[in-house]
């Protein structure tokens, strides 16, 4: 998979993102051959840059973050189609000259006319910078051309703002000319749920309610909420994360085979779970929200969110989400989907583990032993990257006794292909037009609306529950499950 004559163009250039992410996949995809030899990357920020200065500042961030070696001819040549554009937003000047350097790019690199639009700037800006797109006639590709917006999130803040920045985006893109990113699809081992689930004929037998139990989702992370004070506070661990890769997790995992692996058709089956999930009656009982206190963490004295920079000491915002849904339909009536997230818990861990019911009988005699656990599929999203299985063997000896051991697949040990970063697959996706891994603006409203209901009893019933930096999040969430008789598992 080649890039064809293309150009990326970067509004937020400045950005966190842009540095840690954005330039490096670039980079990596020139090294490892996907970009076509004419690419042309073109950043946009209110800064007093010349074409050089950005690219010192992109060549500062690929040392820093790119994943594959620095090799000097890859990035003379990368360099040599960098342009920076000074600007504000609503600078129209600005903007004449940004269509006038991708006039120039088509020249002398041959970039043809096609050309991605990278949105990586706070929401309050997508209406100005798509509108100013339109404006100087940059939204509307040449014959034989095309031109996508890639849009950051949070797409919106609740179900109401997503669909007025979906109909302004639309306004001026096609819906297939818009590209969200949800960087979660573009991990390698998100893709292979899908993989696993269906090239497999052993799994779908057993993925449903007649022998599954429940299914838990875990997103959780070591670090606080570091510098981003003024994107985090007010928004929270719920909006931040539940709202767009749990919930795609949470599909991924649940939905039925889709016809084809193509974008229509995966839309149609994430949006089906979507549509099915149902919250449950109680949300005082089946949710739980938290935030960190100080504490000792990994031998630092660490912070409370209340205490962090730039957050109001009397902040509500959660770092800690956790929720019970249900699936309403024939293959998941009654197994609860377990989903949390957090900020400074215990350890950097993403999983997917569906847990299965218990044997129904067992004509072993386990009452001198420890208790079985129940069988297990772990997904392991990262850092890890594989699939542990869970089950209960006999313990060599002369006597029968059970005991529960796992059996592993670990990327590293299975295969010698790296794999590419998850921006590096999606940036290159959108210059092939691969709308696989982009979730569509149907699943972002359809997230919304199981969210909001919950955001709007958070916001009515109290605080969120302090739980201590480097624990596993608040007691309440323990209690949340042991209410329905089970318990998290500790990854
Ligand atoms: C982002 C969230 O979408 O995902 C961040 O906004 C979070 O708060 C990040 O830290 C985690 O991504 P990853 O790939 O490191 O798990």
């Amino acid at each position: 998979r080649i890039a064809g004559p293309s150009g990326l163009v970067i509004f937020g250039v400045t950005g966190d993102l842009s540095r840690k992410k954005l330039m490096p996949a670039v980079y990596d995809l020139a090294n490892r051959g996907m970009l076509p030899p004419g690419f042309s990357l073109v950043g946009f920020a209110r800064r007093d840059w010349e074409d050089q200065d950005f690219a010192q500042v992109v060549h500062d961030a690929v040392k820093e973050h790119s994943r594959t070696p620095f090799r000097e001819e890859v990035w003379q040549q990368l360099a040599e189609g960098m342009r920076f554009i000074p600007g504000d937003f609503d600078d129209d000047t600005a903007f004449d000259q940004l269509r006038d350097t991708v006039d120039e790019l088509d020249r002398v690199r041959g970039t043809s006319g096609n050309y991605a639009f990278y949105l990586s700037v706070p929401p309050r800006f997508f209406p100005k910078v798509v509108q100013q797109l339109k404006k100087h006639g940059l939204a509307d590709a040449p014959e034989g051309a095309w031109r996508r917006a890639v849009i950051e999130k949070p797409f919106g803040h609740d179900l109401a703002s997503a669909r007025e920045l979906n109909s302004i985006v639309h306004e001026v893109f096609e819906p297939d000319q818009v590209f969200r990113i949800d960087h979660y699809l573009g991990k390698e081992t998100v893709q292979n749920i899908l993989a696993l689930r269906f090239a497999n004929q052993m799994f779908e037998p057993i993925w449903n309610r007649s022998y599954v139990d429940h299914v838990q989702i875990t997103m959780a992370e070591d670090i606080g909420i570091g510098g981003r004070a003024g994107y985090y506070d007010g928004i929270g661990s719920a909006r931040d994360v539940i709202q767009n890769h749990l919930l795609q997790l949470m599909a991924l995992t649940a939905m039925e085979e889709p016809i084809a692996f193509d974008a229509e058709s995966l839309l149609t089956e994430k949006l089906k779970v979507l549509k099915s999930v149902k919250l449950p009656d109680d949300l005082g009982k089946h949710t739980v929200r938290g935030q960190y206190g100080p504490a000792w963490q990994g031998g630092a004295k660490v912070r409370g969110y209340l205490e962090e920079d730039g957050i109001d000491p009397n902040s509500t915002t959660d770092t800690f989400a956790a929720v019970k849904l249900g699936v309403d339909n024939r293959r998941w009536a009654g197994v609860p989907f377990y989903l949390r997230t957090g900020k400074r818990l215990g350890r950097r861990v993403t999983e997917i583990a569906v847990v299965f019911q218990r044997a129904p009988h067992s004509p072993f005699d386990t009452t001198a032993t420890e208790e079985l656990g129940q069988n297990a599929i772990v997904i392991r999203v990262q850092p890890d990257e594989g699939m542990t299985v869970r089950f209960g063997s006999k313990v060599p000896g002369t006597s029968m006794e059970i005991r529960d051991v796992t059996m592993d697949f670990a990327y590293g040990e299975s295969f010698t292909e790296s794999s590419p970063e998850a921006y590096e697959r999606l940036i290159l996706d959108v210059l092939l037009g691969d709308a696989n891994l982009f979730p569509r603006h149907q699943e972002v409203e359809e997230s919304w609306k199981i969210l909001d209901p919950i955001e709007e009893y958070w916001a009515t019933h109290g605080r969120p529950a302090t739980y201590p930096s480097g624990s596993w999040g608040p007691k309440e969430a323990d209690e949340m499950l042991a209410r329905d008789g089970r318990s998290w598992r500790r990854p």
